[in-house]
């Protein structure tokens, strides 16, 4: 895992856009995983902005989403498609049929993790997935005890995540109580992994995850067995790093 420090949000969002315009740019047909919360909204500016400069075109990109609420329509203000229309596909001339999230709203959810998995399979291997992380080492919404060799699955959120993400709803009690999520195992397929990291909150999640063991209880801790991760992290995020000589 390497880690690239950065000053502050802002120059983690431009980093990390640099970053995935590269893979972009490099590869004829790139698979993007894509992520969603607060940490990826800067880099979304980003992209959108490069794209309206016409320093990029999105029209041969594929993209996954991590995760997504159940229960909700996708036209819901809290749903992650509506996040991810908002801040970045309504903007770019990515093609819509290009664009994957999960159907939290399927009649038959364990259908859907199975019809996600087989779409990423199609699309061959994910070039390069976008993660953030939660106070508790989630990343997607794979909470602390999920299996590392879980696939795409329905998850019910425990209380801290929901009380973390209710600062999107009315209340704690809109915020659904499950969710789809690739899981670990499909995470770690990917060829190139991208963690962003920022503030404060995730100082002692940062240090837990590069000095702690590898453990189900904390679900980043796995990225210690894939070949190429890369974490942007700011100061505030890098304020209780404690480096081992
Ligand atoms: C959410 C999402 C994750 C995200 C994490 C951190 O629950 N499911 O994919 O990485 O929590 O969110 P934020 O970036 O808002 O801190």
């Amino acid at each position: 895992m390497e880690i690239v420090r950065v000053k502050d949000y802002e120059e983690m969002s431009k980093t990390a856009c640099n970053y995935m315009l590269r893979k972009v740019k490099e590869l004829e047909s790139p698979v993007l995983g894509l992520a969603t919360g607060s940490t990826p909204e800067g880099l979304y500016r980003h992209l959108v902005d490069e794209y309206k400069k016409g320093n990029v075109s999105f029209k041969h990109v594929q993209t996954f989403n991590l995760d997504e609420y159940t229960k909700l329509d996708p036209t819901d203000i809290n749903s992650y498609h509506y996040f991810m229309n908002k801040h970045l596909f309504e903007h770019i001339d990515i093609p819509k049929d290009q664009i994957h999230l999960p159907n939290g709203n399927a009649s038959d959810l364990e259908d859907e993790c199975h019809n996600y998995e087989n779409k990423i399979s199609e699309a061959g291997k994910i070039d390069l997935q976008l993660l953030g992380i939660g106070i508790n080492g989630h990343i997607g919404f794979n909470e602390p005890g999920t299996p590392f060799t879980s696939r795409t699955h329905i998850v019910t959120l425990v209380e801290s995540t929901r009380k973390a993400n209710s600062r999107f709803f009315p209340s704690i009690d809109d915020v659904p109580t499950h969710a789809i999520t690739m899981g670990i195992e499909t995470i770690m397929e990917s060829k190139e992994i991208l963690l962003l990291v920022f503030g404060e909150m995730k100082a002692d999640t940062l240090n837990r995850l590069t000095n702690g063991e590898v453990s189900e209880d904390f679900p980043a801790s796995i990225l210690h067995k894939h070949p190429k991760v890369t974490i942007i992290a700011d100061e505030a995020a890098c304020s209780k790093l404690v480096i081992k000589s």
